[in-house]
């Protein structure tokens, strides 16, 4: 096991909160400071947090400087969908946010950053199945600000040595912790409908096909592109992929564990999201310079979320 203090900034998040708790299993519980601007949910992670919020740049140094940070996962962002409904708030928090984390981890002697990126950097004008070095025209503020953290990523790595990296994830899939206000939230709240109510309005057309990835996919990759020897690496940012389905073949899976369940679908403003981005990605670098492979498919990820989710919600399907 390596010697490290992590910082994770976002921590109550759909991703920080199932990552947080993995990461002190493996790097000791001392060793993990979860952080968030929310103060009620950061008392569920335990401790030790720390309250910050990413546009205080003085907190984030005066933290990394007080438990002697050597690893960032700077996770804190507005998602694509809510960014669509605030995109200045999703400018402030995604861009001077990141560059907050990045020069506090610079001043601070940090040796590494690890930055969730998005397939919401991809745009219209993006090929299908797109690879690392691809067109990155978004036309969401989300996907913009992402552009950015993978650009100023490679930045601090080249100009100050500082060991930024990053995937871009699909839309991911959990049943801990509810999303954040992505374009892929659907294929989330289907889930919850499905077992409370057999009912589900989709707010995407039956044909939307995303790239997707199963929460524990998701964690595996990412401490395992943390851990992953430098010298390896082709690029700062990767393409990781898990599945990608369709709407209506997500609907048809579900009827395999609940056959009552029917569905509409009503595409609302996310619709537009939904068809900028491509409906699969390659990943093959991952696989070549970390060893990076999903465990998780379609049908399985599916019967282990309607398991899980019923004992949550406490509803027999
Ligand atoms: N969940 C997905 O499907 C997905 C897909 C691709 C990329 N990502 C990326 O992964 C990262 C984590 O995503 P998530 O799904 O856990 O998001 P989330 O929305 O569930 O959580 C984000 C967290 O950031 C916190 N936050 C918001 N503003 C903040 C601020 N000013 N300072 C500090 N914290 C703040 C929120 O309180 C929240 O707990 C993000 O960078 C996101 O862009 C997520």
């Amino acid at each position: 096991m390596m010697l490290v203090r992590i910082l994770v900034t976002g921590a109550c998040g759909q991703i920080g909160s199932e990552l947080v708790p993995l990461l002190r299993e493996r790097y000791g519980k001392d060793n993990v400071i979860a952080s968030d601007i929310v103060v009620e949910k950061l008392k569920m992670l335990s401790e030790p947090y720390e309250v910050i919020n990413v546009l205080d740049r003085e907190k984030l140094e005066k933290v990394i400087k007080e438990y002697d940070i050597d690893i960032i996962y700077h996770l804190a962002a507005i998602l694509s969908a809510k960014g669509e409904e605030n995109p200045q708030l999703c400018y402030q928090v995604n861009i001077n946010g990141t560059y907050n984390v990045l020069e506090a981890a610079r001043v601070g002697g940090v040796e590494k950053v690890i930055i969730p990126s998005s397939i919401a950097v991809f745009g219209p004008e993006t090929p299908d199945n797109p690879g690392e070095i691809t067109i990155l025209k978004p036309r969401t503020m989300y996907g913009i600000s992402k552009v950015f953290a993978e650009l100023a990523g490679e930045y601090y790595y080249h100009k100050y040595g500082l060991d930024v990296r990053g995937l871009r994830f699909p839309g991911i899939i959990s049943w801990k912790t509810p999303p954040g206000g992505g374009t892929t939230d659907y294929a989330v709240e289907v889930f919850y409908a499905a077992i409370e109510k057999g009912h589900y309005t989709y707010f995407v057309r039956e044909d939307t096909t995303l790239p997707m990835m199963y929460m524990p996919d998701a964690l595996k990759a990412l401490i395992q592109l943390m851990e992953a020897d430098n010298s390896r690496l082709r690029y700062r940012f990767y393409n990781v992929s898990g599945m990608s389905f369709s709407a209506r073949e997500l609907t048809e899976v579900i009827k395999k564990f609940i056959p009552y369940f029917t569905v509409e679908y009503k595409p609302d403003e996310r619709q537009k999201i939904a068809d900028s981005w491509p409906s699969r990605l390659d990943d093959t670098a991952a696989r070549e310079d970390w060893d990076w492979k999903p465990d998780w498919d379609l049908e399985r990820m599916a019967k282990d979320m309607i398991e899980n989710l019923s004992k949550k919600l406490r509803k027999r399907v």
